[in-house]
């Protein structure tokens, strides 16, 4: 027996494709998000099989039925950028930070990632495999349906590898679409704070190699910032993972004007991500590309930085996702439904930009849309259902307290 669900009466079901996009969605087709009102969904063995409008449902008397109450349903959220394993919380430094010391006065005192590295280094895998799983369960509550998850805070052989190891568990559990990026060059670790040649060989000669082999990643990633990676070592890092088959998805532009999102450009990143500081020349180079602008409005939220221009990007016709960032030091929440409020209210995005952002382009920015990211037949059933509420304006109104009724993944209420 196949295992079937009806979810009825739905007041609007949101990013209705018959065929889905298999490219993000750019500039003013951001604000496009189809719907259906009135409508029904099927789903059978965990894929969406059918929707339409209820007074085309036939009754099926076998099936177990979800009523809708005239709710909304959306795909489940795709979150592309997070690193959702790591050891522990840094609150003493958001203290810090509230007594007026920057993030970056924090990261150059051994701070920030290399605080974040100590105690990875010092967690035995299984530890970390339990707090990871957490966290895993907890964003999945919240609505996330799909999750990239990086590496980054071990930054030698062995933690590294063994924050992949976690992630590739979280993986096998096969609850949710989970992509792993390799994110040695996070931050150049105390051993080698005279010796940054030497880290950058280590990453390439020996962390690749082996990573790559042991299929433990997708993605290679670097921090291209001030007082982090420069453009030409960021440069170096991703020509070495393209020679294993690893596509770059970078942090650019969070604390300059980087150059990160040129050299992402042209190393065909998948993505460049936070975007909080870009110049006219940077934004003009994303937007004439094929890589998609992640936002993590978390992140400008949290740490009282600037949030990404949005607008200025879609007018420039940029592809553009969403992502929760979710890490100890710049944004301690992987809660997909605020960073669509946060986009909604502090960068002008309509809600259903935000919602595209969060969902069909998120996919894609994991190379994920084929599976979610759409309320498509054969993708995954994977949706968020509302609470009853006046517009779809009504979700990223209601920040603090999203008005969901049900998450359901693979086609079963979690
Ligand atoms: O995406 N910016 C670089 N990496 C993370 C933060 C890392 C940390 O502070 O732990 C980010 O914001
Ligand atoms: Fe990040």
């Amino acid at each position: 027996m196949s295992e079937q669900l009806c979810i009825t009466n739905i007041g609007h079901l949101w990013g209705t494709y018959d065929i889905s996009p298999i490219n993000a969605l750019r500039g003013r087709d951001l604000g496009k998000l189809p719907s259906i009102s009135n409508a029904f969904l099927i789903s059978r063995d965990g894929k969406i099989a059918s929707f339409g409008q209820m007074e085309d449902l036939h009754p099926d008397h076998h099936m177990p039925v979800i009523d809708a109450r005239g709710g909304h349903v959306f795909p489940a959220w795709c979150d592309s950028h997070t690193h959702l394993v790591h050891a522990t919380s840094r609150e003493k430094e958001f203290e810090m930070r509230l007594h007026g010391s920057t993030y970056e006065e924090i990261a150059a005192a051994g701070g920030g990632i290399l605080n974040s590295a100590n105690v990875l280094r010092n967690m035995d895998e299984s530890e970390l495999y339990d707090v990871s799983y957490q966290r895993f369960q907890q964003v999945q509550k919240m609505g996330t349906g799909a999750i990239e998850i990086k590496s980054g805070y071990g930054l030698d052989f062995d933690s590294e590898v063994k924050m992949l190891r976690v992630i590739r568990r979280l993986k096998e559990l096969d609850e949710i679409p989970v992509k792993a990026t390799f994110l040695g060059a996070h931050a150049f670790p105390a051993e080698y704070r005279n010796d940054h040649e030497g880290y950058i060989d280590l990453i390439i000669n020996q962390m690749l190699p082996y990573i790559a082999g042991e299929g433990l990643a997708e993605y290679v990633d670097a921090f291209c910032d001030k007082g982090f990676f420069t453009p030409e070592q960021t440069a170096r890092v991703m020509e070495a993972g393209a020679r294993y088959g690893l596509k770059p998805k970078i942090h650019a532009n969070e604390l300059a004007v980087s150059g990160g999102v040129q050299v992402g450009v042209a190393h065909h990143a998948i993505s460049v991500d936070h975007l909080e500081e870009m110049d006219e020349a940077s934004i003009s180079v994303l937007a004439n590309s094929e890589t998609i602008g992640t936002m993590l409005p978390g992140c400008a939220f949290f740490l009282g930085i600037p949030f990404p221009q949005a607008r200025n990007m879609i007018n420039a016709n940029a592809k553009l996702a969403l992502a929760s960032d979710f890490n100890p030091g710049t944004a301690p929440s992987g809660n997909m439904n605020m960073v669509v409020s946060l986009a909604c209210i502090k960068m002008k995005m309509t809600p259903e930009e935000a919602i595209n952002a969060a969902t069909i382009n998120g996919a894609a920015a994991m190379e994920l849309t084929s599976e979610v990211g759409s309320i498509t037949p054969g993708k995954l059933a994977n949706l968020i259902i509302t609470e009853p509420m006046p517009s779809l304006a009504y979700f990223p109104y209601a920040y603090g307290h999203p008005p969901i009724s049900k998450v359901i993944l693979k086609g079963k209420v979690v």
